[in-house]
């Protein structure tokens, strides 16, 4: 066994802060609220319904994650956010449309007393909405104070323990890492001159990291994943991670693919497309918004199938995925998948895959996991990148000289053995040879 780690134990509320009450906000606060009432379970939620086994196969010890570290309690969670529509949390959830009105009528009381916070926003990073539940200021250092006096008054207000930032607002505009993001002090320098290249996503994760917030990022725009919000993470000792929940036809490339790759079966074209009709669909409609979705969506077969070291079965893989805006659809997306692979000798065969799937349903329990392992990471003393959270995400945030580890199994694995590590516990390695001899 080896020495546990030192974690706090998790007494009091926590704060759960969620920049965007959209569709994924609001169905994960509504079903957290039904599961405390007995109406649900949580399934999906890895931290709720998940068993971690512990010692050899022999001993027969696979105790609930839940029951085996030390997380918070669904309910000692708290919420609040921001958005740029005025809609309290139970219109913004019936305009969803994700979950049945009749749920949301039972928990009606308490999501009208969720109301958004006047957003820190700009058209330029969403140029597909506009909204008026704006916070003015000089500059976006100004923004990033107002957004902590906000996180402050929370605090205070629910006298909490601990908090954590899920960013699940509008995915913005593709933009690349630039001067300003290489170091904590131009970055703010750029805070005070408003420099086009810090977004609203990247105000928000500055105000929580000087706070020693933990800050996870739902969408696939940069905020966090720049050298100088690493750099404040660090420097006050606060975990960070992303980008973009795995969810839909992503989580289902990162199952199939490595199937495939396990038994060695070629791949030549892998065609997804998409049609969706919720806003987050809207938004993605536009080209620079879904720039950076596809960049996320793209890479995670290359690092999967590391056609490098795979050359006659990955090397000409054509891979191009689409995102449709179709409104009739609504959260109700369907993702379509072919995928064209080969066996022995070159003798081609064919995969269809039709997931008719929903995409909040899928995204709110990996909120309320997120929530709840980035403030166990904190108890347990963890800053900067919390690479073994990359199960949650498209495009995981990794170390300087790493590569993104996208395969679903490894990234559970990883998962569990940093939790084993965490309580000095064996990490399993699936050897088994000792029950042979
Ligand atoms: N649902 C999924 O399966 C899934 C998977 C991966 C990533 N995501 C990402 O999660 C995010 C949320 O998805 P959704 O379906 O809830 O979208 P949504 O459009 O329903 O909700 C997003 C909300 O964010 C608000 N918003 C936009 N910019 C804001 C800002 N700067 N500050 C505060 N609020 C702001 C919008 O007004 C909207 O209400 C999107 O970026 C989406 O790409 C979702």
């Amino acid at each position: 066994m080896e020495k546990a780690k030192k974690i706090k134990e998790p007494t009091g509320k926590l704060g759960v802060l969620l920049p965007g009450l959209g569709a994924v906000s609001t169905t994960f606060i509504a079903g957290v609220e039904a599961i405390r009432n007995g109406r649900g379970l949580p399934i999906g939620s890895l931290t709720q319904m998940g068993t971690i086994r512990i010692g050899k196969r022999t001993e027969g010890q696979s105790p609930l994650i839940k029951d085996f570290i030390s997380l918070a309690k669904i309910e000692d969670l708290v919420f609040t956010g921001w958005d740029i529509f005025e809609d309290d949390c139970y219109t913004a959830a019936s305009k969803a449309g994700v979950l049945d009105q009749r749920l949301l009528d039972h928990e009606k009381k308490f999501l009208q007393s969720i109301l958004p916070r006047k957003a820190v926003f700009s058209g330029e990073y969403v140029p597909r909405l506009n909204g008026t539940h704006v916070k003015e200021a000089k500059s976006k250092y100004d923004l990033a104070g107002m957004l902590m006096d906000d996180i402050e008054e929370f605090r205070n207000q629910h006298n909490l323990s601990r908090m954590v930032m899920c960013w699940c607002a509008s995915t913005e505009v593709f933009l690349e890492k630039g001067p300003v993001h290489e170091s904590l002090e131009e970055f703010e320098k750029g805070l005070k001159t408003s420099d086009p290249d810090i977004s609203p996503s990247m105000i928000y994760a500055y105000a929580a990291l000087s706070l020693g917030v933990p800050f996870a990022n739902g969408a696939p725009n940069l905020t966090v994943d720049i050298p100088a919000l690493q750099e404040l993470a660090h420097k006050n000792n606060v975990p960070i991670s992303g980008k973009d929940f795995k969810t839909g036809q992503t989580l289902v490339k990162t199952i199939f693919a490595p199937g495939l790759k396990a038994r060695m079966i070629g791949i030549r074209g892998w065609f997804s497309s998409n049609i969706l009709g919720n806003r987050d669909g809207e938004v993605l409609d536009d080209p620079a918004s879904f720039k950076t979705k596809e960049e996320s969506k793209l890479s995670v077969l290359n690092y999967i199938l590391q056609p490098h070291l795979y050359p006659d079965l990955y090397k000409e893989l054509y891979h191009k995925v689409r995102i449709n805006y179709y409104p009739p659809r609504g959260d109700n997306k369907e993702g379509w998948d072919n995928i064209d692979i080969f066996g022995w000798l070159g003798y081609p065969m064919q995969i269809k895959i039709d997931f008719l799937c929903r995409d909040s349903i899928l995204a709110a329990p990996l909120v309320l996991d997120l929530v709840l392992f980035k403030d166990l990471a904190q108890r347990a003393g963890m800053k900067g990148i919390q690479e073994w959270l990359s199960f949650y995400y498209k495009s995981p945030m990794h170390g300087k000289d790493l590569y993104p580890e996208h395969d679903l199994f490894i990234q559970l694995m990883k998962l569990k053995n940093t939790l084993r590590f965490f309580k000095g516990e064996d990490q399993i390695t699936h050897l088994g040879l000792d029950y042979y001899d």
